[in-house]
C-alpha cells in the first residue's frame, strides 16, 4: 500500500516509522522496515498495525541513516509477518519494498528456485531481491535496470543494498513514486504524505523512470539509462490533502483510481485468446457438471452480481440466480453440489454475505469468492477466490470496488464460457481485445468531469430522483441510485425503463430529475420511448449514452457521451459519471461525502 525510503543525516528508524504512520493512514495489514547498520541489513516486520512494529523496535538502538519501509495491503499471500516487506535475497545483501503487482512472478520464481534461490514468502515481490542477487555485478543501479527488463507488471520499488551502502535505487512503472529533497536528506515515497512533514520540495517520478539517491544528490534516468532532467516542485498541500493524494475526499480519489484498479485486476489474467485464472481450481469436467450459478452479495456487490447474471447466462449459457445476501437463506434456495455459488464482497467480512456463503457450503455447493481483501473471512471460507486488485477502499460509498467486481464477473463469465465452449474462439478474442482497452477508456471519462459537475445543480434540490434503463443499463441504474441516496440523502430509485408506465410514472412531475441510461444498442429505441413518455410529463431528463446515439441525445435535456465500447462492457464505464454525479451532489448539499450518516464501511452484523 505504501513504500518509503530515506537516506541522509538523521537516524533512519524514527524517520521511517514516522513516514509509515502517514502512509498507512487506513487499510494496511502489515508493516516493516530495513536499515543498513555496520555492514548488515537489519529487518523488523510485523503483521497488524504499526504500533506492533514500534513495539518490536522499542528499546533497540539504531544508528543507521539509510533505510526503507513498507505498509502492506496484501495481494499475493495472506497478511503475515513473513509476507510483510521488506524482502531479502538469499544472503541478506539486498532488501526491497514494492507496491504493485509482478505479473510474471510465478515463472520467475520457478526459474530462480531452479537456480538455487531460497524463498521465504508467498509474495510476488520476493522475486525482486533474488533477481537483483542473480544479476548483480558490482553496481546496484545496473542490476536494478537489468531486472526491470525481466519483470512485467506495475510497480514502485525501492532497493537497499549492503554492497552499495550509500545508495538507494528506486523505479516506477504504472504506479506512483515521489522524491523529497530535505535539509536532512532525501525521501522516497509512494505519495506526498510522508514527505511533507520534512520538506515541500519534491521531484515527481515519471513512468518508467529510475532514481538513484546518495547523500550527495539524486539522479534520474529512463529504463535504458538515459539521464533525465527533473523539475523541482514545491507542494503546498496540507497533510490531510496529502493523505488523499491531493483530492478533497477519499471518494473522489477512489473514483479517479479506477483506471489503475481496472488495469491491476486484469493484470496477468488475459492472453490474446483466453482468460487465465490460475486461482481457480476447477476442471472442465467440474464446470460441465454445474447446472446453475447462484450469486450472492449486499448493496453495491449485489448490483455487480446482477451484471454477472446477464453475462454468465448470455455467454456461458448457464441459468443464474442473484440474491441479496440477507434474503438468500430465507427463501430456501435450491442449491446443491451442481451449483456454482459466487459470493461477492469488497470487504469479505459482511455478515449477511458470510452467512449466505456458509449456507451454500452446507448445501454442498462449490463456492467462488470475489473479494478485495486478501485473507478476509470470505476468501478463507470459499473454495476459490478471484481477487479484485482495487487497493484499499476507504470511502463508505463503494466506487472502484464495484467496477473491479464487474471486471471479475466478466473474467469469471469468460472462464466458464471458454471451458464450456459456448462461444467461438474468435468471439472470445474480440471481447478480450476490447476488455484490455477498458482501463484507458475509464480514464477518458475524466476529461468530462466539469460536465458532470455542471449537472449537480439540476439534482441538488430535488426531493426525489429516478434512474432508468433496460437490460444491463437497469443494473447500473440501481447502483447509480444507491450512490446518490447514500451520499446526498436524496430519495433515489432505479426502475426498468419499461416498468415505469405500470405505476411509478404517477410520481413524476417537472420537479423530478430522471437519469436515463442508454448504452445497450439493441435497446436504444425502447429506452427512447420511455424517455419520451417522461418528457411528455414535463420531467427533466439527463441522458448517458454513446456518441452517435443522436436521436436519444436530442430527446433529453442534458446528455453525457461515454467512450464507445461493446454492450456487455459498458456498465464499467456508465457508472463512473454516475459516481461523480453522486459525489458532486453530495458536495453541493454540504454532506460528509466520505462518511455519510448512519453507514459503516463493512456491516459485520446480520
Ligand atoms: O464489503 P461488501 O462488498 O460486502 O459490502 C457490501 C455493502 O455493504 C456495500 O457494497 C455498500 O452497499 C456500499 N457502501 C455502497 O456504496
Amino acid at each position: 500500500m505504501g513504500v518509503f525510503g530515506y537516506i541522509g543525516k538523521s537516524n533512519a528508524v524514527p524517520v521511517l516509522v514516522g513516514g509509515l504512520r502517514k502512509l498507512g493512514f487506513q487499510g494496511y495489514d502489515s508493516t516493516g522496515v530495513a536499515v543498513l547498520e555496520e555492514g548488515r541489513i537489519l529487518v523488523a516486520k510485523s503483521a497488524g498495525k504499526l504500533a506492533e512494529l514500534e513495539e518490536k523496535l522499542n528499546g533497540r538502538i539504531f544508528a543507521s541513516t539509510i533505510g526503507i519501509g513498507h505498509t502492506r495491503w496484501a495481494t499475493h499471500g495472506k497478511p503475515s509477518e513473513s509476507n510483510a516487506h521488506p524482502h531479502l535475497d538469499c544472503h541478506g545483501d539486498f532488501a526491497v519494498v514494492h507496491n504493485g503487482i509482478i505479473e510474471n512472478y510465478f515463472e520467475l520464481k520457478e526459474w530462480l528456485i531452479k537456480e538455487g534461490h531460497l524463498f521465504r514468502s508467498e509474495t510476488d515481490t520476493e522475486v525482486l531481491p533474488h533477481l537483483i542477487e542473480h544479476f548483480y555485478e558490482g553496481k546496484l543501479e545496473t542490476a536494478v535496470r537489468k531486472i526491470l527488463t525481466k519483470i512485467e507488471g506495475s510497480y514502485s520499488l525501492i532497493v537497499l543494498s549492503r554492497q552499495d551502502p550509500g545508495t538507494l535505487v528506486a523505479a516506477r512503472k504504472n504506479n506512483s513514486l515521489v522524491v523529497g529533497l530535505g535539509e536532512d536528506g532525501y525521501y522516497l515515497a509512494s505519495n506526498f504524505s510522508p514527505i511533507l512533514q520534512h520538506t515541500k520540495n519534491t521531484y515527481i517520478m515519471e513512468d518508467e523512470e529510475i532514481a538513484v539517491l546518495t547523500r550527495e544528490g539524486a539522479h534520474f534516468t529512463d529504463f535504458q539509462g538515459k539521464a533525465k532532467e527533473k523539475i523541482l516542485y514545491e507542494i503546498s498541500w496540507d497533510p490531510s490533502a496529502a493523505e488523499k493524494d491531493g483530492y478533497d475526499h477519499f471518494m473522489l480519489k477512489e473514483i479517479f483510481e479506477q483506471p489503475k484498479a481496472l488495469r491491476d485486476t486484469l493484470a496477468g489474467r488475459l492472453t490474446d485468446e483466453k482468460v487465465v485464472l490460475k486461482e481457480m481450481d476447477l476442471t472442465p469436467e467440474q464446470i460441465a457438471g454445474f447446472n446453475k450459478v447462484a450469486i450472492v452479495g449486499c448493496g453495491t456487490a449485489y448490483h455487480a452480481g446482477l451484471i454477472g447474471r446477464t453475462l454468465i447466462e448470455r455467454w456461458a449459457k448457464l441459468p443464474v440466480e442473484v440474491d441479496i445476501a440477507s434474503e438468500f437463506r430465507y427463501r430456501t434456495p435450491l442449491i446443491d453440489e451442481r451449483t456454482l455459488v459466487v459470493v461477492l464482497s469488497q470487504s469479505g467480512e459482511t455478515a449477511d454475505t458470510l452467512a449466505g456463503l456458509r449456507e451454500a457450503k452446507r448445501l454442498g455447493a462449490r463456492i467462488v469468492a470475489i473479494t478485495n481483501v486478501v485473507g478476509s473471512s470470505v476468501s478463507r471460507e470459499a473454495h476459490d477466490v478471484i481477487y479484485t486488485w482495487a487497493g484499499p477502499e476507504i470511502a463508505i460509498a463503494s466506487t472502484k470496488a464495484y467496477t473491479t467486481q464487474i471486471e471479475a464477473m466478466i473474467l469469471l463469465a469468460l472462464y466458464l464460457t471458454q471451458a464450456k465452449g459456448t462461444m467461438s474462439k474468435e468471439w472470445i478474442r474480440e471481447i478480450i481485445a476490447e476488455l484490455k482497452k477498458i482501463p484507458d477508456k475509464a480514464g477518458e471519462i475524466f476529461t468530462q468531469v466539469a460536465k458532470v459537475e455542471q449537472l449537480a445543480p439540476l439534482i441538488k434540490e430535488a426531493s426525489s430522483a429516478f434512474f432508468i434503463g433496460r437490460g444491463l443499463d437497469w443494473s447500473v441504474a440501481l447502483e447509480g441510485s444507491l450512490k446518490l441516496k447514500e451520499t446526498s440523502y436524496i430519495h433515489a430509485e432505479a426502475y426498468a425503463a419499461g416498468e415505469l408506465k405500470h405505476g411509478t410514472i404517477a410520481l413524476v412531475t417537472e420537479e423530478t430529475p430522471i437519469i436515463a441510461l442508454a448504452t445497450q444498442r439493441d435497446l436504444y429505441d425502447k429506452t427512447l420511448s420511455s424517455v419520451n413518455e417522461l418528457k411528455a410529463r414535463e420531467a427533466k431528463v439527463i441522458g448517458f449514452t454513446f456518441e452517435g446515439n443522436d436521436s436519444f441525445g436530442q430527446s433529453v435535456d442534458e446528455v453525457f457521451y461515454l467512450p464507445e465500447t461493446i454492450n456487455e462492457l459498458a456498465p464499467i464505464l456508465t457508472v463512473i459519471p454516475l459516481q461523480l454525479l453522486a459525489y458532486y451532489v453530495s458536495l453541493a448539499r454540504g454532506n460528509d461525502v466520505d462518511r455519510p450518516r448512519n453507514l459503516v464501511k463493512s456491516v459485520t452484523v446480520e
